[in-house]
């Protein structure tokens, strides 16, 4: 299974971005070489999804210490440090993220007596090694999810949890597309996602691509088509995972899971395990994002709330553990209890 779309990739000492602003309409890349750029590209959504911010952090973070000047041990060790903090502060839901600062500050602290032109070296091929990661871990959790799709099964899908998201070919998307090469007649609907429209402009997209039968809905809708029938499925990705199964995933997605509960559809989450955060019990400590208030007052460069106007802009919610139906992830597919299945596969940060 390969994807179309190549979201992110180190190329002469640059990383190389899709612009997703721009999407849908004009597919441009982006080459960066300040990683002051990448810190922006993470903050403004031009990259976004949790592993794909996790892979864009780690090219960023090797990119601004290959520009490092010459200096003492001391004060390269500084700059690094530096560097890596303020990539931990673009976007704070997303564990994928802080996960691969983790892995970029372990190689470094491991090569920090070679010379440092080797560190350099190191660390860009440490950042290239977790994109190829990705790319393979998102191939493993699409054949473990595509299992659980059935022929003529009307998937809903929110936000983008597709290759977009990742440097593969998706998470939630990339079952979807799987079963979809496998030859099952499949339909999907895509949530709009307000506000910012990952789904009609991204996974809408994606979709397309792909030529996979999709329909188009805003997000208050869903509730009307599970009550209808319309919906078999609910797929979703998420951006951390609390070590009860608890969920942060896309402003919505809680809504979803307790409209699929009562309608008796089953609602999945499929992952990498670099979103599992063991560190915290449940879902209830999951730092939230708030973000810019014009994403909601403001629709593609004109307002439509009245000036002044309070607003609250959570971009991620907590899904309970209980709405879940199963966790898809690279090492197999968890089904609850969740504690113990997490508990098992769970890994710490490959060094
Ligand atoms: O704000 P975004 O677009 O970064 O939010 C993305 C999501 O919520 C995705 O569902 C999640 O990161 C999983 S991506 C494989």
């Amino acid at each position: 299974m390969g994807s179309a779309v190549r979201t992110i990739f180190w190329k002469d000492d640059a990383v190389v971005m899709i612009d997703q602003k721009a999407l849908p309409h004009e597919e441009r890349h982006l080459t960066l070489t300040d990683y002051k750029d990448v810190i922006a590209a993470i903050k403004d959504l031009t990259v976004r999804g949790a592993p794909a911010i996790g892979v864009a952090a780690a090219m960023g973070i090797a990119l601004g210490t290959l520009h490092l000047a010459d200096s003492s041990r001391e004060d390269f060790k500084r700059a690094f440090h530096k560097i890596c903090d303020q990539f931990s502060q673009t976007r704070p839901t997303a564990r994928n993220l802080f996960w691969a600062i983790e892995r970029m500050k372990a190689r470094f602290s491991e090569a920090f007596l070679a010379p440092t032109d080797q560190i350099k070296r190191i660390l860009v091929e440490e950042a290239m090694r977790i994109c190829e990661q990705d790319i393979a871990i998102n191939e493993r959790i699409s054949m473990n999810g595509r299992s659980l799709i059935q022929d003529g099964d009307n998937i809903l899908t929110h936000c983008n949890a597709g290759a977009l998201a990742t440097a593969g070919c998706g998470t939630a998307l990339g079952v979807v597309s799987a079963a979809w090469e496998e030859g099952k007649k499949i339909h999907v609907f895509v949530d709009e996602t307000r506000p910012v429209l990952q789904g009609a402009r991204l996974t809408a997209w994606e979709l397309m691509k792909e030529k996979i039968p999709a329909t188009l809905i805003t997000d208050n809708m869903a509730g009307f088509l599970m009550k209808q029938g319309r919906v078999s499925k609910v797929i979703v990705g998420a951006d951390r995972i609390a070590a009860n199964g608890d969920v942060a995933n896309k402003i919505g997605t809680y809504s979803l899971a307790v409209l699929a509960k009562e309608h008796d559809i089953p609602f999945y989450v499929a992952a990498p395990l670099s979103t599992v955060d063991v560190s915290l019990q449940n879902g209830d400590k999951i730092p939230i994002e708030e973000r810019d208030a014009e994403e909601i007052t403001m629709i593609r460069g004109t307002r439509v709330a009245p000036e002044g106007m309070h607003v609250y802009n959570p971009a991620f919610d907590v899904t309970p553990s209980r709405y879940i139906t199963a966790i898809i992830t690279e090492a197999g597919v968890v089904f609850p209890p969740y504690r113990e299945g997490i508990g098992k596969i769970a890994q710490r940060p490959k060094k």
